[in-house]
Formats: C-alpha cells, structure tokens, sequence
C-alpha cells in the first residue's frame, strides 16, 4: 500500500490556498490513486490534497459507493441549512456540530479531464465543503462560533484530547 502521511494542526500547508491543476497527466492520477489509499488507511471518508502536502486543488472522497477524484472543484451553488457531526482527519479526536449549506452544487473534472457536475446534499454536500474549505486553506475550526473555537483552540494548545480518532470507522472525518 502506498500512502503519505496526514498533516495535522498546525502545520503551516494547512492554510495555504492551493492552486489549479493545470495538466490532468499520469503525475495526478498517480497523486490521486494515494490519497485514496491514504484515506482508506486513516480510515476517514474524504482527503484534499494539502492535507497530504500538495498545494493542488484535487480532493477524494467515498461516501460510501466507491471512491471518487475531483480535479479543480468549484462550488456553484448551494441552498439550505444542515447540521452535522463533522470531525477531520488533520484535527484528530476533534468533532463538532456543524451547520452548513445542504444542498451543494459542484462542478469540476475527473482523471480523464472530462466535467464533472454533481448536485448532492447531506452528508455528500457536507464532504464537498469541508474538502473545498481545506483547498482555500481553512479547517473547520474556522466554522465554530466565537466560544466553540477559543475552546477547540485551547484543548489543540494543550493537545489534552486523544490523539487516536474517536471514530474507528472513520464516518465523520473528513
Ligand atoms: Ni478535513
């Protein structure tokens, strides 16, 4: 198996924006093909690029039904509201209610360069913002009200929380 290891909190790659893919060549896939194994291991349910050190915007996820790659990924529209358990692989045994958009319309290409056009809503909505949030540099810690971050802030300070995720299965780590 051919994995890489997963930048945590703290580490500067998190918050960098990264940048377009402007050649989909054998490089990628081959990028992509160890992000997948590498979320696979974690286990986890959705990785970016950065998280792995590449400043590239390309993110996978499997939701369930088998592992997908988006190249360049642009969120085109969203509407609702949904609140979700949402943890992350770089913030390990981390996670808290997040309410965000539930119904996300994203655009982008898969290995082949061909488009991609996916409307999805609830938990797979929920993957595709987490993911795009880590591509512009911001973790979800960002997405916590005023008292929840300074507190998240504080227990990531002392590193007083399991290191190892709380979810074996991996369902809530994006
Ligand atoms: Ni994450």
């Amino acid at each position: 198996m051919n994995t890489l290891p997963i930048r945590t909190y703290g580490d500067p790659v998190l918050n960098l924006v990264t940048t377009e893919i402007e050649n989909i060549d054998a490089k990628v896939a081959v990028l992509a093909e160890t992000m997948i194994e590498t979320m696979y291991e974690a286990p986890g349910v959705g990785l970016a690029a950065n998280q792995v050190g590449v400043q590239k915007r390309l993110f996978v996820y499997d939701k369930g039904d088998g592992p997908v790659v988006v190249v360049n990924p642009v969120i085109v529209e969203t509407d609702g509201e949904w609140t979700y358990e949402e943890g992350c692989l770089s913030v390990p045994g981390l996670s808290w209610d997040i309410t965000r958009a539930n119904v996300v319309h994203l655009v982008g290409f898969d290995l082949d360069g061909n488009e991609l056009s996916i409307e999805a809503d609830e938990f797979e909505g929920r993957i595709f913002q987490h993911e795009m949030d880590h591509l512009n540099g911001v973790l979800l810690i960002e997405r916590l009200d005023a008292d929840q971050k300074k507190e998240a802030k504080r227990l990531l300070r002392q590193r007083r929380f399991p290191i190892a995720s709380h979810d074996p299965d991996g369902l809530h780590l994006l």
